[in-house]
């Protein structure tokens, strides 16, 4: 899979440890119960990623950029905490990796989603495990979450904490955000407000905008929370039976 998005033209790849997929769900003590190797004591836990960095390490060669996106913790009641991410942190250090991208929480229901957030005023979501995964690692950083004006990302920077600011809903209301920026206007994007938002609103919003956004509809809003939400079930379940008949139609 690496191998072919090099073969594709991409810049570089991610392995993807955080947000509850399945290596997050290995490091996560909640979900990982196993009583084997790949299981136990974090070390135990992180086996499967190492393993997995090594093998896409020696799928893509050793000038190819690998980056490793890891969860500060799955804000998850007995899920994996800051100091057994840290272990994982201290424990790349050593890997034939170049980044590490600090994210949290995973999509898991009752474990709050870092997208599916308000966005009133706030600081970056990881910050202070940035700053203690920085004493544990000469790699590359990189801290995504909450990340909503130039002088929050400069900050980061400056003190050293972190390498590269990671935007995402910025980057959905503004793609053109990180030119303005460098070209000296200021200015962050203007967020939308959600007072009371529905479950899953948010991030139902934001997808819709990245739907306008990849059919050019830039200069388009997704409308109200709800409107956002009709449209985003609609359109899954369109999707749904799309894919129904297409893996489970029989021939003839
Ligand atoms: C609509 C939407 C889709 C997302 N999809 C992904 C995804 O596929 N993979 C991923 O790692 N993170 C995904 N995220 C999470 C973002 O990468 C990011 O961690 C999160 O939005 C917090 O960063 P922000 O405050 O800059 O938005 C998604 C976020 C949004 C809003």
């Amino acid at each position: 899979m690496h191998a072919l998005a090099r073969a594709a033209g991409f810049a570089g790849v991610q392995v993807h440890a955080a947000h509850g997929f399945l290596l997050s769900q290995f490091l996560s003590p909640l979900f990982n119960r196993r009583d084997d190797a790949y299981g136990g004591s974090i070390t135990g836990r992180r086996r499967l990623l190492l393993e997995v960095i090594q093998a896409v390490r020696d799928a893509v060669g050793p000038a190819f950029p690998v980056a490793v996106k890891l969860n500060a913790s799955d804000q998850l009641e007995g899920g994996l905490d800051q100091e057994d991410a840290l272990e994982v942190v201290k424990s790349l250090d050593s890997q034939p990796i170049d980044l590490i991208d600090i994210s949290g929480g995973t999509y898991f229901p009752g474990a709050r989603s870092a997208s599916d957030t308000g966005t009133a005023a706030g600081s970056p979501y990881f910050l202070a495990f940035a700053r203690r995964a920085r004493r544990h690692t000469t790699l590359p950083l990189m801290l995504t979450g909450g990340f909503k004006t130039l002088s929050q990302a400069r900050s980061a920077v400056d003190e050293g904490s972190v390498d590269i600011v990671g935007l995402a809903r910025a980057l959905a209301i503004e793609p053109e955000l990180p030119r303005h920026w460098q070209q000296g206007q200021s200015a962050g994007p203007t967020f939308p407000r959600f007072d009371t938002p529905p479950e899953g609103g948010i991030t139902a919003w934001y997808t819709m905008r990245l739907t306008q956004l990849a059919e050019d509809r830039d200069d388009e809003s997704p409308g109200s929370l709800e409107q956002a939400l009709t449209d985003y079930e609609a359109r899954d379940q369109t999707r749904t039976l799309a894919w129904c008949r297409h893996f489970y139609s029989t021939p003839g």
